[in-house]
C-alpha cells in the first residue's frame, strides 16, 4: 500500500513509519522538518505542513490510506482551537486530493469511563494534559459532526499512559467510546501495530477505536 503519514517523525508517528515499512508499505513520512524518521523499508521523508491545503493535497494524491499521527499545540497556548482547524484544513486538502480514507491517532481522554463520565473529567486527570486531551475531543466530535464532508476516517485512541517501549504484538482493540477494561498503558511499538492493522483492513469506517495492552 501507498500510504501518505503526516506526524512521521514523532514518538508514535515514527513507530507507525516503522511498523508499516516492516510490512512492506511504501511510506511517504510527511513532518514540517522533513526529517527521516528510523525506520527500516521503503520509507520517503517529506516537509510539509498539515495545516497547508495545498500542499496536503498534492502529497496525498494517488495514495492508498492518509495517516496522521500530528500533535495539539505544547506551547502553553489553548490548544482546541487551534487543533480542530489543523484538523479541518488537514482533512479538505486530503479531500481536494482525491479523498483517501484517513486514520488518525486521536487521544484517551474523550473515552467514556462510566456512563455519561469521560476520562478527561475524572478527578484524577492530571492537569497538564487536560488541554492535549480537550483538544483531541473536539477533533473526535468535529469529525462526526461533518462526517458528510470529510473523506473516510478512522479516529485510534491510545490508552491512556503511551510511551516507548517494545512492540510484544499483544494488545486489545476497543470499538467505540468505552474505556477498555484495565487500559492502563500501550507500548507506543504495539499501538503502532494495532493502527497498521486497520491501515491496512479498512475495518472501521467513520468509528472511534482504543488500543490497550493486554489485560
Ligand atoms: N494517551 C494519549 O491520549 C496519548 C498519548 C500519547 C500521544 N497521544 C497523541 O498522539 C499524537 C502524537 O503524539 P506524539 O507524542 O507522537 O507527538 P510528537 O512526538 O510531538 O510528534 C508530532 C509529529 O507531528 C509533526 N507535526 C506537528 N505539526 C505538524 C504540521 N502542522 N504538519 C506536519 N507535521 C506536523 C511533528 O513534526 P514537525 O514538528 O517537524 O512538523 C512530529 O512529527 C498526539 O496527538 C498526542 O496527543 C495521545
Amino acid at each position: 500500500m501507498k500510504i501518505v503519514l503526516f506526524g512521521a517523525t514523532g514518538m508514535i508517528g515514527s513507530r507507525i513509519a516503522a511498523e508499516a515499512a516492516a510490512r512492506g508499505h511504501s511510506v511517504t513520512a510527511v513532518s514540517r522538518s522533513g526529517a527521516r524518521p528510523k525506520a527500516d523499508g521503503d520509507v520517503t521523508a517529506v516537509s510539509g505542513d498539515a495545516g497547508d491545503r495545498e500542499q496536503v493535497a498534492t502529497l496525498v494524491k494517488g495514495a492508498d490510506v492518509v495517516a496522521s499521527a500530528l500533535v495539539p499545540a505544547r506551547d502553553g497556548s489553548d490548544p482546541r482551537a487551534s487543533f480542530v482547524a489543523l484538523y479541518h484544513d488537514f482533512l479538505s486538502g486530503v479531500r481536494a486530493g482525491g479523498g483517501p480514507r484517513t486514520v488518525i491517532v486521536g487521544g484517551a481522554g474523550s473515552l467514556r469511563v462510566a456512563p455519561g463520565l469521560r476520562l478527561v473529567d475524572t478527578p484524577d486527570f492530571p492537569p497538564a494534559f487536560k488541554p492535549e486531551a480537550l483538544a483531541h475531543a473536539d477533533v473526535l466530535d468535529s469529525l462526526r459532526a461533518n462526517a458528510a464532508d470529510l473523506p473516510m476516517w478512522t479516529y485510534i485512541s491510545p490508552a491512556p499512559q503511551t510511551g516507548p517501549g517494545v512492540r510484544t504484538g499483544a494488545f486489545r482493540v476497543g470499538v467505540g467510546d468505552d474505556l477498555l477494561p484495565h487500559a492502563g498503558s500501550i507500548s507506543a511499538e504495539d499501538f503502532a501495530a494495532a493502527f497498521v492493522d486497520e491501515v491496512e483492513s479498512g475495518a472501521h469506517p467513520r468509528q472511534r477505536l482504543s488500543v490497550a495492552q493486554t489485560a
